[in-house]
């Protein structure tokens, strides 16, 4: 099947030879150029790469069927998504071609569908008579800007730092442009396959006050406290690592937002925002190769507890009776007795922390666990369920509560 698509996609290109962007390792896509699912764009100091991925890297293969997105990762680390510009339209299969078109605009066309816009329609305000182009920078910005006959690049008019998914890079602005009111903000990711905005969002207080917030489904969630003297006045963690990070909070009458940077350039760094609402600071050093992180808890229960099982779903619950707040879920690979399963919702858009957020709020539930593959929709499971455990089947959250004896799963 794969393979049949392959040879429908590339056989129009051996008698249209130009539609092939050139042979040559390019950060820039010019008018009428396409990028097929199979090539990349490389910024020029090779920091970055851009190209069509599948949500889970397994089907990173060329002519693979599943969902397709455009992204953005570290040239040397092709496992991380650092932007998705599609995250809510992928593309069905492999037939995708990222174009700019004359007027500018961004686009992702593929067969049997309209073509996904990339860019907003501000790009239009360009100068039609001059080249617009789009390149992906040494930073990790894709930006639209034109290009005169003598090659020299004029002002920005929409770039990808703008529009982020879950991860922060060094120079990225958090924050809002006060000028336009656009505002830049992460969203977690529905599932590790899912890219499209999930549960959580993390940005700055809206109010004008200097600290970062998250909300979860539109309810606040966690505060920073406000910025003071170079660090959060509630979460001082998060710029501790300053041997290797520089931080500020700029506010002037054009802009407010927090933003960082690293110290040294042989570093590789991200933050990233996962799908229940933590963020870990990465740290790639490409000298030696070696990896670095430095997770930052943002939900209460967690925060205080480092005993637990760190890949424990501890979240902040509104208290209810049965719950005393030692519970947590733990993630074991198996299977529950589906005699017991009282209730599933399919629904795609559900991440695991609203599952979590339901079982808790059910005092009869005592598992959950994704409905989809992909990471999507909830099943739960009430008190009597059985676990089996299966070290080839999906994970199952497990209610576990801790008491003064230690821990035990109901
Ligand atoms: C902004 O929000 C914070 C936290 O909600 C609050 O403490 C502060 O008083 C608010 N400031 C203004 C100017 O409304
Ligand atoms: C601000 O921070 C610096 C270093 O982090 C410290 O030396 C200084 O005392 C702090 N100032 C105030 C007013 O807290
Ligand atoms: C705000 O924007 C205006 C116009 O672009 C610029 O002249 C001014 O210097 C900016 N102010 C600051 C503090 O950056
Ligand atoms: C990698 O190099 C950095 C800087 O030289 C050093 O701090 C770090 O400990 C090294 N990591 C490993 C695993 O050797
Ligand atoms: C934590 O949980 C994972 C997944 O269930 C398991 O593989 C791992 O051994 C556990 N680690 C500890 C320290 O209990
Ligand atoms: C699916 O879940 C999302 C997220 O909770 C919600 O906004 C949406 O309304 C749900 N859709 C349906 C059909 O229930
Ligand atoms: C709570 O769980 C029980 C099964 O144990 C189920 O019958 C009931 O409908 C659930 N309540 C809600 C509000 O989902
Ligand atoms: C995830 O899986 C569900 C069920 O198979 C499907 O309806 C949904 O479209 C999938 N989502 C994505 C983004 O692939
Ligand atoms: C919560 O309840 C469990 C029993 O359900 C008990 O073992 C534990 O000590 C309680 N924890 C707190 C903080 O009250």
């Amino acid at each position: 099947m794969a393979w049949i698509k392959l040879l429908v996609l590339i056989m129009p290109c051996i008698f249209l030879w130009p539609c092939f962007l050139s042979q040559a390792e390019t950060d820039t896509l010019k008018p009428g150029q396409l990028l097929h699912d199979w090539e990349h764009l490389v910024s020029a100091g090779k920091v970055f790469k851009l190209g069509f991925f599948g949500p889970s890297w397994e089907s990173l293969d060329v002519g693979a069927i599943a969902p397709r997105y455009i992204g953005i990762w570290f040239n040397e680390i092709p496992y991380y998504t650092l932007w998705v510009a599609n995250p809510n339209n992928p593309v069905p299969d492999s037939s995708g071609v990222l174009t700019m078109d004359t007027d500018g605009i961004l686009k992702i066309a593929y067969k049997g569908g309209s073509p996904i816009a990339i860019s907003s329609n501000q790009s239009k305000k360009a100068n039609p008579e001059r080249n617009i182009t789009a390149t992906l920078l040494d930073s990790g910005n894709l930006v639209l800007r034109e290009v005169d006959s003598n090659g020299v690049a004029g002002p920005i008019f929409w770039q990808s730092f703008d529009y982020p998914s879950n991860s922060l890079l060094p120079e990225m602005k958090l924050g809002f442009n006060l000028k336009t009111g656009h505002e830049c903000y992460l969203s977690s990711w529905v599932s590790e396959k899912v890219p499209s905005p999930g549960a959580f969002r993390l940005g700055l207080n809206p109010n004008g006050t200097r600290e970062l917030m998250i909300w979860r489904r539109g309810q606040v969630y966690w505060r920073s406290g406000e910025w003071k003297n170079g660090s959060f006045e509630l979460a001082p963690e998060m710029t501790s690592r300053k041997y290797l990070q520089n931080f500020r909070f700029v506010k002037n009458e054009n802009e407010s937002y927090f933003s960082y940077s690293v110290k040294s350039r042989s570093d590789l760094s991200r933050w990233e925002f996962d799908t229940l609402g933590q963020i870990t600071q990465f740290t790639w050093d490409r000298r030696n190769r070696s990896e670095s992180y430095w997770i930052f808890i943002t939900s209460s229960p967690c925060n205080t507890d480092y005993t637990k099982n760190e890949t424990a779903v501890c979240l902040s619950e509104e208290p209810i009776s049965c719950r005393n707040g030692s519970e947590f879920f733990s993630p074991k690979r198996g299977y529950m007795d589906t005699n017991f399963l009282y209730d599933f919702d399919d629904n795609a858009s559900l991440a695991l922390s609203d599952c979590h957020a339901k079982c808790w709020k059910n005092c009869s539930c005592a598992a959950y666990q994704s409905y989809s593959q992909n990471g999507t929709g909830c099943q739960f499971w009430n008190k009597e369920s059985k676990f089996f455990s299966s070290e080839n089947s999906e994970y199952v959250y497990l209610l576990t509560v801790e008491s003064a004896q230690g821990m035990s799963i109901h």
